[in-house]
């Protein structure tokens, strides 16, 4: 049997540890593990400027230069990447990951497990990924996505206090604890063993039924409603940020532009069209958001 790569980066740590529990069932030997290390770190705890002023180069997939990684082998029986959704696409250590000619050579021709630990909001990044996946010949055969189970206001709340002290604790005594809770990230040695028994046997076909059949990946009919028109609102600030923001003091007003648009669509929009939509619009539509869920919980490209 050939070796297992798994490659992932992570700011926080908590990408680690889930990378952790997922590889316990695994034998060591077969495995050979990778961190993504930025050439110039991410400076964490986040100031709110830096934060926001990332999300054009995340949504416009620019690639950042990494660390050399000294990978032992070309060629891999299989690949487990993870990574983490940063403004609704794949972070930019990933992303670079990804477009690296090194990297992609190893991927042609390889199955490729992605897990992800994120917030709540990754299924247009797992699109980008699929696409990256596919673009370097490389096949998605299982995705196991991590995420915080509060709801979204509370979360973009105690994740924005995560983000912004370095503390991953409960604000004020009050809130749940941010980001991916403790049961969940122990629940990964599950998904662990499911992928450890389907690449024992080199055959991955039912692997993301599998995955899905422990009952532990639901999609909430907010998130995929907010991510199927976020993303489009986000390229165009992306946009707009990346060609008006010539000067430091110019792109400065337009990002903190966008974090006021964002914030005031996130805690006071978004919250009252939902209201709408699960009353007058979900009851109807029951079967489309099936089929498009059930897409996203899979592993085809569009
Ligand atoms: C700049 C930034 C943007 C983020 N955007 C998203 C997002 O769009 N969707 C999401 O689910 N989580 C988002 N998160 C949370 C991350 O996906 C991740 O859970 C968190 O940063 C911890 O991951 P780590 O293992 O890298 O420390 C964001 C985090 C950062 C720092």
């Amino acid at each position: 049997m050939g070796k297992i790569l798994v490659v992932n980066y992570s700011q926080t740590g908590q990408l680690n540890e889930i990378i952790d529990q997922f590889l316990s069932p695994f034998d060591p030997d077969r495995i050979e593990r990778h961190q993504i290390f930025p050439v110039t770190p991410y400076v964490f705890p986040w100031t709110t400027e830096e934060f926001f002023d990332k999300m054009p180069e995340c949504v416009e997939e620019d690639t950042i230069p990494l660390k050399p990684i000294s990978y032992t082998a070309q060629q891999y029986d299989l690949i487990v990447l993870g990574y983490q959704p940063w403004f609704l696409s794949p972070s930019p250590p990933v992303t670079s990951l990804l477009k690296d000619p090194t990297f992609q050579s190893i991927l042609r021709g390889t199955p490729v497990v992605t897990v992800i630990g994120g917030r709540n909001m990754w299924l247009n990044s797992q699109e980008s990924i699929k696409k990256l996946i596919k673009n370097a010949g490389g096949k998605l055969v299982g995705n196991i996505p991590l995420m915080d189970r509060t709801s979204n206001l509370i979360s973009a709340f105690t994740i924005l206090h995560w983000m912004l002290t370095g503390r991953k604790d409960r604000k004020w005594n009050i809130f749940p604890l941010p980001g991916v809770s403790e049961q969940d990230i122990e629940s990964a040695s599950k998904f662990g063993a499911i992928v450890n028994s389907a690449a024992a046997k080199s055959d991955y076909g039912n692997l993301q039924n599998e995955i899905l059949g422990t009952g532990l990946i639901e999609i909430p009919t907010d998130i995929l409603f907010i991510e199927q028109r976020a993303k489009k609102l986000f390229r165009i600030w992306a946009k707009l940020i990346k060609t008006k923001g010539t000067t430091p003091a110019k792109r400065k007003r337009l990002v903190s532009f966008f974090k006021y648009y964002l914030l005031i669509a996130l805690f006071m929009v978004a919250p009252v069209i939902l209201f709408v939509y699960n009353l007058l619009i979900v009851p109807f539509t029951g079967n489309t958001i099936k089929k498009k869920k059930q897409y996203f919980c899979g592993v085809e490209t569009k």
